[in-house]
């Protein structure tokens, strides 16, 4: 089994149990990235748009009124299960669930006209690769929007998130610092068209419940916020019950 299969079955293991959760938070199911996606998507109306990791479907239900056909991909048939029910309840028709890994789309070059992605880069063993795929299946000239929690970039700071996200979710692979976001894209073909950032709060028992984090990760990560130095507390935000606050990105570009 290559490194991408066997950490597709982690995460399978990981969102497949936790669908309800994902579609019912809060923290998903609002927020500035996805205000900004909805609102280029209705500027934009696209034919077809992708939905790459779309877990409870958030962005596929702001996209729908939009375009055409909204291809909603995750690797989990839980979550997407979850998600042709929701989508269905909401009388969205035009909604597909597909069942794919964002490093091997099932479909042809040049098929879709608009692709998201939000909160789910994070988990993707090759996030170049990746972005080539989303590249491949796109139309020249039509736009990505791509948001995620981002490392900010300075080592101590990002050896704490990367850490307390790995004790969180053992399928965490990283979250990127908006220059490796850039990097990749430029490499995979895309032209940046603007980068914003914004900042997350995170209230801790709900963050951990979600993807059903191990008690004793709780424990570790309450161990690690209490021994963290002032700058890396202050960063963060990190208040006394361990809530704590996130830098995310939206970065657009363009298929070059
Ligand atoms: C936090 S959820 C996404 C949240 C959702 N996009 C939203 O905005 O509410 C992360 C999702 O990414 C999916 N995922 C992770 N790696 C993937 C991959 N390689 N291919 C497809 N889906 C993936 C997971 O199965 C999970 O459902």
């Amino acid at each position: 089994m290559s490194a991408t299969e066997s950490q597709n079955v982690l995460i399978d293991r990981q969102f497949g149990a936790q669908s309800d959760a994902y579609l019912k938070s809060a923290v998903h199911a609002a927020g500035p990235d996805l205000a900004y996606v909805t609102q280029r998507i209705a500027e934009i109306s696209p034919a077809v748009a992708l939905d790459l990791g779309t877990g409870g479907g958030h962005v596929s239900y702001a996209m729908a009124p939009h375009a055409g056909r909204v291809l909603a991909c995750d690797l989990s048939e839980r979550m997407l299960a979850t998600v042709a029910e929701a989508a269905a309840e909401r009388g969205l028709k035009n909604v597909e669930t597909h069942c794919a890994d964002v490093h091997q789309l099932p479909f042809p070059d040049g098929a879709v006209d608009f692709a998201a992605t939000r909160y789910s880069a994070h988990h993707w063993t090759d996030l170049p690769g990746a972005l080539k795929e989303m590249r491949r299946v796109l139309r020249k000239g039509s736009r990505a929007i791509l948001m995620d929690i981002v490392s900010p970039g300075v080592p101590l700071l990002d050896t704490h998130l990367q850490g307390i996200e790995l004790l969180r979710d053992p399928s965490h692979v990283r979250d990127f610092s908006v220059g490796e976001w850039l990097a990749a894209l430029e490499g995979a073909g895309f032209v940046l068209r603007k980068v914003a950032t914004h900042r997350v709060r995170l209230e801790f028992q709900s963050w951990v419940e979600r993807i059903g984090t191990a008690e004793v990760h709780v424990a570790a990560i309450r161990s690690l916020q209490g021994q963290a130095s002032d700058s890396v507390a202050a960063h963060f935000a990190i208040e006394p019950d361990g809530s704590f606050t996130l830098d995310a990105a939206i970065i657009e570009a363009e298929a070059a």
